[in-house]
């Protein structure tokens, strides 16, 4: 996101509905969410985290004891939650949910499952797509998730599907928690990371998939840095900021 930006849900901010959008989709713990983030700073572009609305409606769902198979209940609850970003475009955004500072909670393991339970639902799906849509804004936007490319920007000029062994993202994600002070055991954690990835790949909707024209980079054993100048060289100079 942009230093100025915050966003709530009202759909009246899709101005510029032609910006360009670069979608950077992939499975958890490919750097994804690292990687867009430091392109759109250094694009000067806005940020969208569609992972964290995910994790924001199936926690919402949860606060109020919302059974996440039940579709029409939680899709009910997405389009009556406010999620709003708050952030200054270089670390991760604060995620504010229904008024409530949600970031530690949203980033668990077990946030991203309930994300992962709720996101196979259509009606779900269906609540959050103008919502998405609305974070495309001028300069352009950097969106990260797994349909990005193939459901909300298919128009996109520039897709990237990001991804990384399964071995290197359990490491990435149990570094990224032990650093939040958050103590995981590995193998729990590879396990759970394995199955969000098969139900995410293998639903019927909006299923985790490379767009047919996106750049496909496999991170694993290369820097973040590495990976962010491969994007970027993705944006023709006359579109970066000056
Ligand atoms: O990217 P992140 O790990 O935060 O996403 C959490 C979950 O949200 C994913 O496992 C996936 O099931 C769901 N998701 C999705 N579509 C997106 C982004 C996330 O289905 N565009």
């Amino acid at each position: 996101m942009s230093p100025s930006t915050s966003r709530g849900r009202d759909p009246a901010t899709a101005a510029g509905a032609v910006a360009p959008v670069l979608t950077i989709d992939g499975p958890s713990g490919s750097g994804k969410g690292t990687v867009s983030r430091m392109v759109a700073h250094a694009l000067g572009w806005h940020y969208l985290d569609s992972g964290a609305l995910y994790r924001a409606v199936g926690l919402a769902a949860a606060w109020e004891q919302i059974d996440l198979s039940d579709a029409e209940a939680v899709a009910a609850c997405a389009s009556r939650t406010v999620i709003r970003f708050d952030g200054d475009g270089e670390g991760e955004p604060k995620v504010w949910v229904n008024g409530k500072d949600a970031t530690h909670q949203l980033r668990m393991e077990t946030a991203g499952a309930a994300a992962s339970a709720i996101a196979a639902h259509p009606p779900v799906r269906g609540a959050l797509t103008d919502l998405q849509r609305s974070f495309r804004a001028d300069p352009g936007l950097v969106a990260d998730g797994r349909d990005m490319g193939t459901v909300i920007f298919p128009d996109a000029p520039f897709k990237v599907f990001l991804t990384a062994s399964a071995e290197e993202r359990a490491h990435r994600r149990h570094k990224q928690l032990k650093e939040k002070g958050v103590s995981v055991n590995f193998d729990s954690l590879l396990h759970e990371i394995s199955a969000r990835d098969e139900r995410d790949a293998s639903r019927a909707v909006a299923p985790l998939k490379p767009a047919p024209n996106a750049l496909f980079l496999d991170s694993t054993g290369r820097s973040i840095g590495e990976v962010v100048q491969h994007v970027l060289a993705l944006v023709p100079e006359s579109m970066r900021r000056p």
